[in-house]
């Protein structure tokens, strides 16, 4: 028997991007429907225009038959994409008085030990989610920490929500403390064997993940290597050039490497769906690189304030064309929101009077990040035949955003807005695969 079509359709006013909108090019850069409607079949997005327009396309019998979501007057967004975070850390969010070096030691690693039980992985995984969710964020590229059970933990998890989701088994043999260490063998086996459980499984991909360059030898940097290789459809997620204890740090352990990016360079680590989070201090010719190697950098501003890391230069990043998303970083990020992101992003940029512009802050929280991610073939904007996950935005949860918004019919003015002084009191739904999966009055409400 044929199996039923699951038929949704949406209202509201809609927004998504078709390119990079500083990238000059033909055609618009973003399409915006203040009167729009998605059409959904199992999960997956036929139509996204005028509401007149599809309900004209579309068979009486077809729309009648769909359950309707209204979300008249509320801006619908592909669901954020955080291209860099760290699930175990959600629980040294704002640990106070430390720069990375010495943060890690003090709250990271810890934390992270804790993982060595299973039932906390799984709950802090399911807690996680749950929490990207209620922020408006679908897709996320996700560090778990070295246990392969914290990976599975997060995978079953993801699988249970029908999300798009990158994680790995973080890999690192040196310079951490001893119950967090693997080797360069175990780092193999038990990525490959999560590579076989998970990788293609249902919306879920593997991603290697090489904690950073000091805490890898050589030998386990090889086997990341080998194992990116040994697929052509993995992903790779690392940190680089986040701060210059660190940066000192690398040369002594690498010397014969001419930079950070050298480093990763010369164990065949970059590359298409390959990201690394900060790249805050790279020289002009790193940045050549990472461009022609396709490999994208996660910006992750409010990270990079909390732990006093230094000012990311998107200036400098557009000559060379790197691919850009941004990255929550939490624990150092201090918040899972995409739109405080946005706003640490711009504020950031201010100190280079470089002011980023609404229209370039949404593309990257959403196509940009999936290209970055190499996802844009799946999510990331509202074409046909795309992955159906969104998020409905409401200012007027906000009463400040209400008192500033009152009256004003201009889009980029309530984008920066939304995105200065929005969080997920603002995100009123979210959508995975159409269907909702998050609601602020409750699921079963709209
Ligand atoms: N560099 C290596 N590990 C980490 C981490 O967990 N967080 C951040 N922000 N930087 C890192
Ligand atoms: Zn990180």
């Amino acid at each position: 028997m044929k199996p039923q079509t699951s038929s949704i359709l949406v209202r509201g006013r809609i927004l998504h991007f078709l390119r990079d909108p500083a990238q000059s090019g033909a055609g618009p850069a973003w399409e915006y429907h203040p009167d729009g409607a998605l059409f959904i079949e199992n999960g997956i997005v036929r139509r996204c225009a005028a509401w007149a327009q599809v309900l004209e396309s579309l068979p009486e019998l077809t729309h009648e038959a769909a359950r309707y979501h209204d979300y008249s007057g509320r801006l619908i967004v592909p669901g954020f994409v955080d291209c860099h975070t760290h699930f175990a850390q959600l629980r040294v969010m704002g640990a106070y008085g430390h720069q990375l070096l010495e943060w890690l030691e003090r709250y990271v690693f810890p934390a992270e030990a804790a993982f060595a039980d299973e039932g906390r992985a799984r709950r802090s995984a399911a807690f996680f989610l749950d929490r990207l969710l209620a922020h408006g964020t679908t897709t996320a590229s996700v560090f778990a920490t070295v246990h392969a059970h914290a990976v599975d933990a997060f995978f079953a998890e993801a699988s249970r929500r029908s999300l798009r989701m990158l994680c790995g088994k973080v890999l690192m043999d040196r310079n951490c403390p001893e119950n967090l260490r693997d080797t360069p063998e175990l780092a193999h086996q038990e990525s490959a064997a999560l590579i076989e459980r998970w990788h293609g499984k249902g919306r879920l991909r593997y991603s290697i993940t090489p904690r950073f360059a000091p805490t890898s030898s050589p030998a386990q940097l090889a086997v990341a290597g080998e194992l990116y290789h040994s697929r052509k459809d993995l992903h790779l997620q690392s940190h680089l050039a986040e701060n210059l204890a660190e940066l000192a740090w690398v040369r002594e352990l690498f010397p014969q490497c001419r930079d950070y990016t050298d480093v990763y360079d010369s164990y065949g680590l970059l590359g298409p769906r390959t990201i690394y989070a900060h790249g805050i201090h790279l020289s002009a010719p790193e940045r050549r690189r990472l461009a022609e190697t396709q490999t994208a950098i996660a910006t992750c501003p409010s990270s990079n304030l909390f732990l006093g890391s230094g000012f990311f230069q998107t200036a400098a990043q557009d000559d060379e064309a790197m691919p850009l998303g941004f990255g929550s970083d939490v624990g150092a990020g201090t918040s899972l929101s995409m739109l405080r992101t946005m706003a640490a992003a711009y504020q950031v940029g201010q100190v280079h009077q470089e002011s980023l512009s609404p229209w370039q802050a949404w593309y990257r929280a959403s196509l940009g990040g999936a290209s970055a991610l190499g996802l844009d073939a799946f999510i990331g904007n509202f074409l046909p035949g795309r992955e159906a996950d969104f998020a409905v935005l409401d200012a007027r949860r906000i009463p400040e955003l209400a008192f500033r918004l009152e009256g004003n019919t201009d889009l980029a003015e309530e984008l920066f807005a939304l995105m200065m002084l929005g969080d997920e009191r603002c995100v009123l739904a979210t959508h995975v695969l159409g269907e909702c999966a998050h609601h602020l009055d409750g699921l079963g409400i709209q």
